[in-house]
């Protein structure tokens, strides 16, 4: 068997190296994206592995049926950039890694929650300033808030433990409710409910589709005054215009975003000293009270090499057995 792996960033390489050694199986490492061009590496391998951002495109299947490659393995969960129709018509089969470290994620969302109720953002540009001024940037402490969870699959309920260890409350919402939530008595019984009683509303949801968020003018009206919004989950669960001038009126205190509608392109690459064309991401870098960052709650060690190593053990699956247990489900 000969694998190889597309879009491998330097952090992955050792990884999945060792795994190469480990399992005893070929796998070419390539740092190049997936796309038409760059498919015909693929020639003569069993399996292709991938991870990016960018749409793959309907080529690329048409050429591993040619090249009678039935497997594309991605390293990530999110699978919103992949044209399953071109994969059905190609007889593709497709498997992601659907759980790589909830722990990370929920980690993450926490931490940006604290950096802007103790005023890090600001604090921080004005000691790197020698300014050692206390005021105006004083905080607000967690354990005196209700912290609404949207969205209670493994990253939420990682999420939950931590802002009970805070001490705050915490109220959740989820289509799909999970017994030892339920048990625990902390479900609203709509997501109207939820951002009505929030202080702090913490996104874990996947993406509901283009035009669908949870947080826009409407939504923001029906929240609590001066509540927050933190989103590791995925951009477009937000009209992050509307976010913008709800922060910006003071209707809302804050917002922490590791995701952003529009980040293909931008997030995960170095634009030092060039001005950015988004002006409504450079307004919000600017604003202290609003925490941007590029897409990484997930990265952390441990994620990382589950995402290596998962997605070479689910392409090993699929073509010893012809299944994997992360297989997706093409419709
Ligand atoms: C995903 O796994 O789909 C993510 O959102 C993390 C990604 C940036 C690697």
């Amino acid at each position: 068997m000969k694998l190889i792996d597309y879009g491998v960033r330097d952090d992955e390489r050792p990884y999945i190296e060792e795994w190469s050694k480990k399992n005893n199986i070929e796998v070419k490492i390539v740092p190049e994206l997936l796309n038409p061009e760059t498919i015909e590496l693929a020639k003569d391998y069993d399996g292709v592995v991938a991870y990016q951002q960018l749409p793959y495109e309907s080529a690329i299947f048409d050429k591993m049926n040619e090249f009678g490659i039935h497997v594309l393995s991605l390293r990530n969960v999110g699978v919103d950039n992949v044209p399953f129709d071109a994969l059905k018509k190609n007889d593709i089969r497709l498997t992601n890694v659907p759980s790589y470290s909830p722990t990370a994620i929920a980690e993450y969302s926490v931490t940006g929650l604290m950096i802007l109720l103790r005023s890090m953002k600001s604090m921080i540009r004005k000691v790197d300033k020698h300014n050692f001024m206390w005021a105006p940037d004083i905080g607000r402490e967690l354990n005196e808030m209700t912290v609404g969870v949207a969205g209670t699959g493994r990253i939420g309920q990682a999420a939950i433990k931590i802002y009970q260890g805070f001490g705050a409350k915490v109220i959740a919402f989820d289509k799909y409710r999970n017994p030892n939530i339920e048990k625990q008595g902390l479900y609203v019984d709509t997501l109207d409910e939820l951002l009505k009683e929030s202080d702090v509303v913490t996104l874990h949801l996947p993406s509901l589709g283009a035009g669908n968020t949870v947080i826009n003018k409407g939504s923001i009206a029906n929240m609590k005054d001066g509540a927050i919004v933190v989103n590791t989950g995925r951009g477009d669960l937000i009209n992050t215009a509307d976010l913008n001038d709800a922060v910006k009126s003071g209707k809302l205190l804050g917002a922490v975003l590791d995701v952003y509608e529009n980040e293909v392109g931008i997030f995960n690459s170095d634009r030092t000293g060039q001005e950015l064309d988004d002006k409504l991401l450079s307004e919000m870098i600017e604003n202290p009270k609003i925490i941007v960052s590029p897409h990484i709650a997930f990265y952390t060690t441990t994620a990382v090499k589950n995402m290596a190593t998962i997605s070479l053990d689910s392409m090993v699956d699929e073509l010893n057995n012809g299944k994997s247990d992360n297989e997706i489900d093409l419709g």
